[in-house]
């Protein structure tokens, strides 16, 4: 049996975390007095009650409605560190964070206003809970590329200092495929940024090879589907590309019916640099400790898997090899002991 305790003592990274989705009933609420936001609840329970969705579409809605209370640099420097906290709770000692400034710009708001408090917070959060942090920012797919080379274009000023340090793509899969951004990712290959997407959680294979092959991505976001070509999962661990799988957001979203059929364990067995993350926690029912205590438990996990997602999540970074190096070694030094 591999206890709760120890999987919150193992040092882990998180990788697939989109901080719009990390705000939690309470601060939505108190965001929308203080904003004067009117939005269609009375009580926490109300909101919680309205988490319930058949497919990502039906989460996207209310999570867009949901980031609207979000109007200044404090409110998301609130969201960020209340983030952090839970993190550090949680054994996190690193994290590589989404956000989504077009859920954001497409209100009003200027692109500074959740760029700069998300990175002050990121920044705070080193010396305040000592866990240290890299920002991406997705684009939204179900929006045309344009409107991406734009948001770009805005950014640009938060790349040279390492402000963001990468893009990813995210929002509507279907019928929004890969290719649809070839343009806007090369642009951001050629300004020295990593590159990630969300691709297979509801796409086909097909996406999550497109996001390999034109988009030319660092890391694959969920890669659940890529289950279904074995000729890509051989072409992935080639390419040494890790997934940033996400086991409570696939059950609530039903991408999978429940978790003793989640592919996790599979991804593991065919070698897969797999990863276990939280994705959107206020939505979906846990951080990142809930998602390995929740996985483990379904898949019958043994201490062996669970040391493997904490150095996976190391390896699957965007840190130096110094810096995997000195996480893997205290993994080790935690699984002897
Ligand atoms: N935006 C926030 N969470 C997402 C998810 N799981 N898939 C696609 N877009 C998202
Ligand atoms: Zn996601």
């Amino acid at each position: 049996m591999v206890t709760t305790d120890f999987m919150r003592r193992l040092p882990k990274a998180e990788l697939h975390l989109h901080l719009e989705g990390s705000l939690e009933p309470e601060m939505l609420m108190a965001l929308a007095k203080k904003n004067k936001v009117d939005i269609p609840f009375q009580t926490i329970d109300e909101v919680r009650q309205a988490y319930q969705f058949t497919q990502l579409q039906d989460f996207l809605d209310i999570y867009y409605a949901g980031m609207n209370v979000l109007r200044t640099e404090s409110d998301f420097y609130e969201l960020t560190t209340a983030y952090l906290q839970q993190s550090h709770k949680d054994g996190v000692v690193h994290v590589e964070v989404f956000f989504d400034p077009q859920g954001h710009t497409e209100r009003g708001l200027p692109f500074q206003v959740a760029a700069d408090g998300i990175v002050r917070a990121l920044r705070d959060g080193k010396s305040k809970f000592g866990i240290t942090a890299q920002l991406i920012m997705c684009f939204l797919r179900h929006l045309p590329e344009a409107d991406a080379l734009q948001t770009f274009a805005q950014a640009e000023p938060y790349f040279a200092d390492g402000r963001i340090v990468g893009v990813g793509l995210d929002s509507s899969e279907l019928g929004n495929p890969p290719e649809k951004f070839e343009r806007v990712f090369k642009r951001a290959r050629l300004a020295g940024l990593k590159t990630v997407a969300h691709a297979g959680e509801e796409g086909p294979a097909a996406y999550v090879r497109n996001a390999i092959e034109l988009l030319k991505i660092d890391r694959i976001d969920h890669g659940n589907r890529a289950l279904d070509d074995p000729s890509l999962i051989a072409d992935i661990n080639r390419r040494g590309l890790a997934l940033t799988v996400c086991p409570l957001s696939n059950l609530r979203l039903r991408v999978v019916d429940d978790l003793q059929q989640h592919p996790l364990k599979r991804m593991l067995e065919a070698d897969l640099c797999a990863t276990v993350n939280s994705d959107d926690p206020a939505y979906f029912g846990g951080y990142l400790l809930d998602n390995f205590v929740a996985v483990t438990e379904a898949l019958q996990l043994t201490k062996i898997h669970v040391i493997q997602l904490a150095k996976n999540s190391i390896t699957g970074s965007f840190l130096d090899d110094s810096q995997k190096q000195r996480h893997l070694n205290e993994i080790d030094r935690i699984s002897v002991l």
